[in-house]
């Protein structure tokens, strides 16, 4: 599929928007519109409804039965200063970026690639942006200009090696950058917190500055004590939350999939420190079976485990769930999704002080004159099992997806083109759980009493369901635009349907009709979503 058709599909259709489009548009914000903003919602609804209150399966763990609650939290966007740091965020969310001193762009140091080149007796890094074929397409016809040489002279430039990144790289006075003409105008590689800050109050200073949070993840960790003390979970359980996040991401792209402002869905699941494993890779099989059941192939989304160096400073394993964007190169998969287990590095963290790594431990990182870097809340934030009598600091188990990279990779597996009678049907074959619309209503023609037939069963479904009457133009066309925002099923009042009340069922997939009476409607979308 190419990713160009979606992206138009997306606008002409109202799903997405650039932010702020009349006014030349914001990089890295987008809008949602009328069927964005329905789909994103089911996606993050059956979410919260998988993941939360259909939550309580028995499993085995430590060979005994046990079940695990679930309750959900919605915290604030902006919070005390302190969180950041003890979080570690505030000394380790960043990236590296280069700026072209010649072309004024800015670059994510590990997200531009290159091949080296011999020709004219001079060595060069020929940089791009692109990865697989297409990247070596650009760095051949930039080597081509760069050389002055023509296309048939290809055979003078020699190769050395495949494309690599940047990051490989120490002499940048040998690279040509992306979009620059001579070589040597990229900087050293500097530095960039991702947070975005803010001051909080009209005379706030620099005292006052805090952060838009960049993970929902720690507002359930500082309330990890008021959600025990109120709702009287037991441990092993589980808090979710949905909310904003906010990333000053240095080269945001590929539509949705790195944005400066997206949703994330979280859920920390606290359990004993013997369990955590069992719990880990429950979570893990769980998480990547939800993606398959809501319809995205398994031949396009893996489960990938993180090599230990790849692990973050707390983690003791990760995983992340990846698809095979169409944006990407073949053989390439973005992720969907990350679980990690975290340890008890974000409690005690938020108990003592931002811990560091020294050998196997965990330790509270000091300053030179050895007090704490940054100080924790002081507050007690373990857990007391009143049955065994023990007191321990629960690991956790970390779920955490992206809602909009979610809804970007349903968009990308439920795009088709069919032929059919020799035209091309546009069809998005999105499962009926997440579609945007459920049923579309159409009266055949619009007179003989089938517009008034048509309206009083769309009313009647309007009340439960997301539906739409569609009365203009030719019946093919309706079918058409309905096919292509992918409603899973047109409902027709007809001519029979005045002699005997039965409708006309049309399935978006299977382009099956039946006849079914007029009163069964509501009791067939049901079970369509049900057994969905
Ligand atoms: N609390 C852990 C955490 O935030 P992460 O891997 O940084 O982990 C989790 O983010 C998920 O959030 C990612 O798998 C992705 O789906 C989504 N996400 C992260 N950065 C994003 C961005 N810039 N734009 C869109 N989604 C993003």
């Amino acid at each position: 599929m190419e990713m160009d058709k979606l992206v138009s599909l997306c606008k002409r259709r109202g799903f997405l928007f650039q932010s702020s489009e009349i006014y030349g548009g914001l990089n890295g914000f987008w809008d949602y519109g009328p069927l964005g903003v329905e789909l994103k919602r089911n996606i993050k609804e059956a979410w919260w409804r998988d993941m939360v209150a259909g939550h309580n399966e028995l499993i085995i763990s430590n060979g005994a039965p046990s079940e695990h609650q679930m309750v959900g939290i919605d915290c604030s966007i902006i919070m005390h200063p302190q969180v950041w740091k003890c979080s570690g965020h505030y000394d380790l969310f960043h990236d590296f970026m280069v700026d072209c001193k010649e072309s004024k762009k800015r670059y994510r140091h590990d997200q531009v690639r290159g091949r080296w080149v011999i020709a004219k007796g001079q060595t060069v890094f020929i940089a791009t942006q692109s990865g697989g074929d297409e990247g070596l397409k650009e760095t051949e016809q930039k080597a081509l200009k760069f050389f002055n040489l023509r296309a048939k002279s290809v055979e003078e430039l020699v190769w050395e090696g495949p494309l690599v990144s940047l990051i490989t790289v120490t002499d940048f006075e040998k690279v040509l950058a992306p979009d620059s003409k001579t070589l040597g105008t990229f900087t050293t590689p500097r530095e960039f917190n991702l947070m975005f800050k803010t001051i909080i109050g009209a005379l706030g200073g620099e005292e006052n500055a805090t952060f838009l949070r960049p993970e929902t993840a720690q507002g359930i960790f500082v309330n990890f004590k008021n959600v025990v003390d109120s709702s009287r979970v037991k441990l092993p359980f589980g808090i979710a939350q949905i909310g904003k996040s906010f990333r000053n991401e240095i080269t945001p792209r590929n539509f949705t999939f790195r944005s400066r402002e997206f949703e994330q869905m979280e859920i920390e699941f606290f359990c004993h420190p013997s369990e955590s494993p069992q719990w880990y890779k429950y979570w893990r099989d769980r998480r990547y079976k939800w993606y398959i059941d809501l319809g995205l192939s398994s031949s396009k989304l893996q489960l990938r485990d993180h090599h230990a160096e790849e692990l973050s400073h707390y983690s003791c394993g990760t995983a992340d769930i990846e698809y095979a964007f169409p944006f990407l190169p073949p053989g390439e998969f973005g992720e969907l999704e990350g679980i990690a287990h975290r340890g008890d590095f974000d409690l005690k963290s938020h108990m003592e002080g931002k811990l560091v790594r020294e050998g196997n431990d965990l330790v509270v990182e000091k300053t030179e004159d050895g007090k704490p870097k940054h100080r924790g809340s002081g507050k007690d934030l373990t857990y007391f099992n009143d049955q065994t009598r023990e007191r321990f600091t629960p690991h956790v188990i970390e779920p955490s997806a992206g809602a909009d990279r979610g809804t970007l990779a349903f968009l990308c597996e439920a795009y088709h083109e069919e032929q059919i009678d020799g035209e091309i049907r546009v069809v998005l074959k999105f499962n009926p759980r997440i579609a945007p619309v459920k049923a579309a209503i159409f009266p055949l023609v619009n007179k003989d009493g089938m517009p008034e037939k048509a309206q009083a069963l769309y009313g009647d479904l309007k009340k439960e369901f997301a539906v739409f009457y569609d009365d203009g133009g030719a019946i093919g066309r309706r079918y058409r635009r309905q096919d292509e925002i992918g409603t899973p099923v047109c409902i027709t009042i007809d001519g029979q349907t005045l002699l005997d009340d039965s409708v006309t069922w049309r399935d978006r997939d299977s382009l099956q009709q039946k006849r079914i009476p007029i009163q069964t409607v509501r009791e067939e979308l049901r079970n369509l979503l049900q057994n969905a």
